[in-house]
């Protein structure tokens, strides 16, 4: 698996809706562990696949003593609201309050094709609707006022030009050299 980098705003994939997983291979548990190894390496304590540029419903989440692997993630109850500031790996150095429910139930599939259903609260419940978002193409900035956006209108246009560029370089690379 080459080209697994963390992607930032500005990359479309972050803006698409993620497709549902089909099958339950070795490619997918070699996803989950770069995830895990990017997720690491970045200080993260939660990430979906979208944001290494794969088009898949699956998302990591470090809870306290557990990374949780969950492959089509799905929210089935919530309760409660809290709002929180919140980060994203994909939006460095943005920070937008957050309304989350406070206790979810969810259902996923794990690593070995397993179907799960659990309640979870707390922290660890709000990053897991964190990722789903980001399944759902949707970003923290979503949730932010007018007024936020407005202050944080040139952080974000310095972060997508940056995407950008890379992006160019990407496509370039692929391209034929007739200058050898
Ligand atoms: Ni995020």
């Amino acid at each position: 698996m080459s080209n697994l980098r963390l992607r930032k705003y500005g990359d479309p994939i972050l803006r698409k809706k993620a497709r549902w997983v089909e099958k339950i291979g070795s490619e997918e548990r070699d996803l989950l562990s770069h995830m895990a190894k990017i997720m690491h390496e970045n200080n993260g304590i939660g990430l979906a696949a979208p944001q290494i540029g794969v088009d898949k419903r699956i998302v990591i989440v470090d809870t306290e003593g557990e990374l949780l692997k969950l492959i089509n993630p799905q929210i089935l109850e919530m309760e409660g609201e809290e709002w929180l500031s919140e980060g994203c790996l994909s939006l460095p150095e943005i920070f937008v309050p957050v309304n989350r429910a406070k206790k979810i139930k969810i259902e996923a599939l794990n690593e070995d094709k397993k179907l799960i259903s659990f309640t979870i609260e707390g922290f660890s419940a709000r990053v897991i609707q964190h990722e789903v978002d980001h399944l759902n193409g949707v970003l923290i900035i979503d949730y932010a006022t007018e007024e936020r956006k407005r202050r944080m209108k040139r952080s974000l246009e310095e972060i997508a030009n940056h995407t950008r560029m890379l992006l160019e370089m990407e496509k370039r690379r692929g391209e034929k050299m007739y200058f050898k």
